[in-house]
C-alpha cells in the first residue's frame, strides 16, 4: 500500500456450526430459518485491516482478500448497511488475509465479515455492543453473526443476532481436528446452495421443522459437556442438511471420496471406544470433534487413512477482537 495510515486491524475466527444454519427466513437479510449452535475455531484466523479511502466523488469501497480485489455485490450491500447503521459517510478500504484457504468450506465468510464489521466500526469510532456487531456482520453472511462471539455461540431461528452460550473455557478438553481433504474452492456457495434447496427440495420444510429439537438436544449436551450426546445431535444436523442438498433439483454434493472415507473412519473409531464425531459444511472438508486425550489417536488414524489430508488441531477460540496497535 502507498499510505502510511495504519488503519484499524481486527482478528476473527471462523465459527464451526455443530448444529447448522441452512436456509433463510423471510423478513430480513440472512435471517436464519433454523437455529444454529457453533464454536469459534482458535486455530483459524482472519486478519482484516480497514482504512479510510481517500475521498473522491468516484471512490467505491475496496476489499482485497490475500491481495485479490473482490467484486462481489455482497460487499457493496454490506458497506451500504454499515454506513447507515453507523451514520458514517466514509468509504472503506479493507485488506484481509486468512491463515487457511478461502471459500473451501472453512467458513471464511463468517470470520471475514465479523472482522470487517469490527474494524469498520472502530475506524468510525462507533463502539457497538456485541449484539449490534453481530447483526451488522449478519448482513454480510449469516454465519458471521456467530463469529463475532467467542466460545460456544447460538443463533436462534429468525433472530437478527447471535448470542454467547458459553465462554471459550467452558469445555477445556474439547478439540476439533480440521481435516482438509481438498484445497479447491467450492463450486456452489452456501448462499446459492441453501436457496436452491429451499426452492427445490421436498425435504426442506421437514429440515426446518425438525431443526429446533436437534438444536435443543445439542445445547443441553454442551451444557453438560456430553460429547456423545452432542455428537449424535451434530451428526443428525449435518446429515439432514446434506439430505436437503441431495434431494434438491438438480441435486448437488460437496462430498469427495476422501470426505466419505473420514465419515466411515469416525464411525470405526467410535466403535472402538474413541470419541470422534464428524461434521461437514458447504465443502469437502471434515471437522472431527473429540477430546484432547484422543487427539493423537484420531490424528494418526486420519493420517493413515488419507496420506494427503492436512490435519489441524483447534481449541475453542475467542471472540472477534482488535489487534494490538502497531504495524500490520
Ligand atoms: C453450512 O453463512 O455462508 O456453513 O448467510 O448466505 O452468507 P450466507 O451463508 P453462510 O452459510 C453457512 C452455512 C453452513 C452452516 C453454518 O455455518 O451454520
Amino acid at each position: 500500500m502507498t499510505h502510511g495510515d495504519p488503519g484499524v486491524t481486527a482478528l476473527a475466527s471462523p465459527n464451526l456450526a455443530l448444529v447448522k444454519y441452512w436456509g433463510k427466513a423471510p423478513g430480513g437479510v440472512n435471517l436464519p430459518a433454523t437455529p444454529s449452535l457453533g464454536i469459534s475455531l482458535a486455530a483459524l484466523e482472519t486478519r482484516t485491516v480497514v482504512r479510510r479511502l481517500a475521498a473522491t466523488s468516484q471512490s467505491n469501497d475496496r476489499v482485497e482478500i490475500a491481495g485479490e480485489p473482490q467484486r462481489s455485490s455482497r460487499f457493496e450491500d454490506f458497506f451500504e448497511n454499515i454506513r447507515s447503521e453507523l451514520g458514517a459517510e466514509i468509504r472503506f478500504d479493507a485488506q484481509s488475509r486468512n491463515n487457511f484457504p478461502t471459500a473451501a468450506g472453512l467458513a471464511s465468510s463468517a470470520s471475514g465479515f465479523a472482522a470487517l464489521s469490527l474494524a469498520c466500526a472502530e475506524l468510525c469510532e462507533c463502539p457497538l455492543s456485541p449484539a449490534k456487531l453481530s447483526a451488522i456482520a449478519r448482513v454480510g453472511s449469516g454465519s458471521a453473526a456467530r463469529s463475532v462471539f467467542g466460545g460456544f455461540v447460538v443463533f436462534p431461528a429468525g433472530s437478527p443476532a447471535a448470542e454467547s452460550f458459553a465462554p471459550p473455557d467452558h469445555w477445556p478438553e474439547l478439540r476439533v481436528l480440521i481435516c482438509r481433504v481438498s484445497e479447491s474452492e467450492k463450486a456452489i456457495s452456501s448462499r446459492a446452495g441453501m436457496e436452491h434447496t429451499r426452492r427445490t427440495s421436498p425435504f426442506y420444510e421437514n429440515w426446518v421443522t425438525d431443526a429446533e429439537s436437534v438444536y435443543n438436544r445439542a445445547c443441553r449436551a454442551v451444557e453438560q459437556r456430553d460429547l456423545e450426546g452432542l455428537g449424535e445431535a451434530m451428526r443428525e444436523s449435518y446429515l439432514r442438511m446434506f439430505a436437503t442438498m441431495i434431494s434438491a433439483g438438480p441435486p448437488f454434493l460437496y462430498w469427495q471420496p476422501e470426505s466419505v472415507a473420514l465419515i466411515h473412519l469416525c464411525e470405526r473409531l467410535r466403535r472402538n471406544g474413541i470419541a470422534a464425531w464428524e461434521t461437514m459444511d458447504a465443502g469437502p472438508q471434515v471437522k472431527i470433534l473429540t477430546l484432547s486425550s484422543y487427539v493423537p489417536m484420531v490424528r494418526a488414524a486420519v493420517e493413515q487413512e488419507l496420506t494427503t489430508a492436512h490435519v489441524l488441531e483447534s481449541e475453542v477460540g475467542l471472540a472477534t477482537r482488535l489487534a494490538e496497535r502497531g504495524p500490520s
